[in-house]
């Protein structure tokens, strides 16, 4: 056990990524220190969020130096411990980096602990039990404000967080329109349960589509993708309707020709409410989150919705394939 494999990142993609911006590595397995963990990496998490870190500009996390591991959310065990909080075997979720093993202070920023179900498939807690759920649950409910009655829309509704949007939004009585690429991803979004899915590629005016959809309007936007999505749904809102702003994942491989988005008036308009928020500036929610989570998960009511495959060297592959619009559900690597 010398030696670890990690991906790091050979130089910096422009547009897609492509697999020559990756390359799999061998490093020596690092020791921890007084007060640090050894984790190794169970569940590793391909976010679009990623493709901004792989830009040389700031982000939310600075951009990832050249040749070194790529930054992503992981759930990891710990095999080797030198803080007493975080024994031998213990589950956790934290930023780590794309390496087999990783040594993280156990007083780290972020670092949670995962309770695992017995018979519940580990990746769930990367996926609709874990991060992505709650990011949905943050969306949807404490920003977006959704209740009963009131009609939700939201787009890559086949994706990650789309698909789980579109579950607790109907668990919660409110009407769900789904925008998705392709016919079989708008097949999966029915039958998650939305009441109307649109495959926004097939359609020759997205504004009238999602209008006779919705006469009424929209209370709820729910945005994945801004860029010329967000400019169709605009006008489309209800009077103190809310757009909860998750990801503007149509920017992410072209940062330097951000879309200009041209119906921002219509906040003043519709008196809307816009507000970006990032899941975990929310910790006064995220139990109340995880419980209804756990409690439609174990009611059958939440269907974590996953394209999962095994083995670090894959890691590039399900990331160019997510950020090619690719992927349906969570896309996940168990190591
Ligand atoms: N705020 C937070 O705390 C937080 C946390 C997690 C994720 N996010 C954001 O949530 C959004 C969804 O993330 P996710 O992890 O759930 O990903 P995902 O939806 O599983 O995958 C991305 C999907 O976005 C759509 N898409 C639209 N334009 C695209 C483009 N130019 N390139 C690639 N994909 C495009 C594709 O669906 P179609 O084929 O249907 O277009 C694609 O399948 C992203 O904007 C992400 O940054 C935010």
């Amino acid at each position: 056990m010398g030696e670890i494999r990690q991906i790091v990142l050979t130089r910096r993609p422009s547009g897609v990524p492509v697999p020559e911006d990756f390359a799999l590595e061998s490093a020596p397995l690092p020791r921890p220190g007084p007060g640090e963990i050894l984790v190794k990496m169970r569940v590793c998490s391909c976010d679009p969020a990623i493709r901004g870190f792989l830009d040389d500009r700031p982000s939310y996390l600075p951009p990832v130096a050249l040749g070194a591991p790529i930054n992503g959310m992981s759930l990891g065990e710990v095999v080797e411990s030198n803080d007493p909080a975080w024994p031998v075997g213990t589950l956790l979720r934290t930023m780590a980096t794309w390496s087999e093993h990783y040594v993280i202070r156990g007083d780290a920023l972020g670092l949670e602990k995962v309770e695992a179900a017995p018979g519940v498939p580990l990746q769930h807690y990367m996926g609709a039990l874990g991060p992505v759920g709650l990011t949905a649950w943050v969306g949807l409910f404490e920003i977006g404000k959704a209740k009963a009655g009131e009609t939700v829309l939201v787009s890559a509704a086949a994706g990650a967080t789309g698909s789980t949007v579109v579950q607790l939004a109907k668990a919660a009585g409110c009407r769900v329109i789904g925008l998705a690429g392709g016919a079989a991803k708008a097949q999966v979004v029915r039958d998650l349960g939305a009441d109307v899915a649109i495959d926004y590629k097939a359609v020759p005016d997205l504004a009238a589509t999602i209008r006779e959809a919705a006469p009424d309007g929209i209370d709820v936007y729910f945005d994945n993708v801004g860029g010329e999505t967000l400019d169709a749904v605009l006008p489309l809102m209800r009077l103190h309707g809310r757009i909860a702003v998750c990801g503007m994942v149509s920017q992410y491989n072209d940062a330097d020709h951000p879309h200009g988005n041209r119906n921002l008036w219509q906040l003043v308009v519709n008196r809307l409410t816009m507000r970006g928020f990032i899941t975990y500036d929310h910790p006064e929610v995220l139990a109340e989150a995880q419980a209804m989570l756990d409690g439609l998960f174990a009611s059958g009511k939440l269907k974590p919705l996953e394209n999962v495959r095994t083995g670090i060297e894959r890691l590039p592959e399900a990331f160019i394939d997510l950020m090619s619009g690719r992927t349906t559900g969570k896309t996940l690597v168990l190591i």
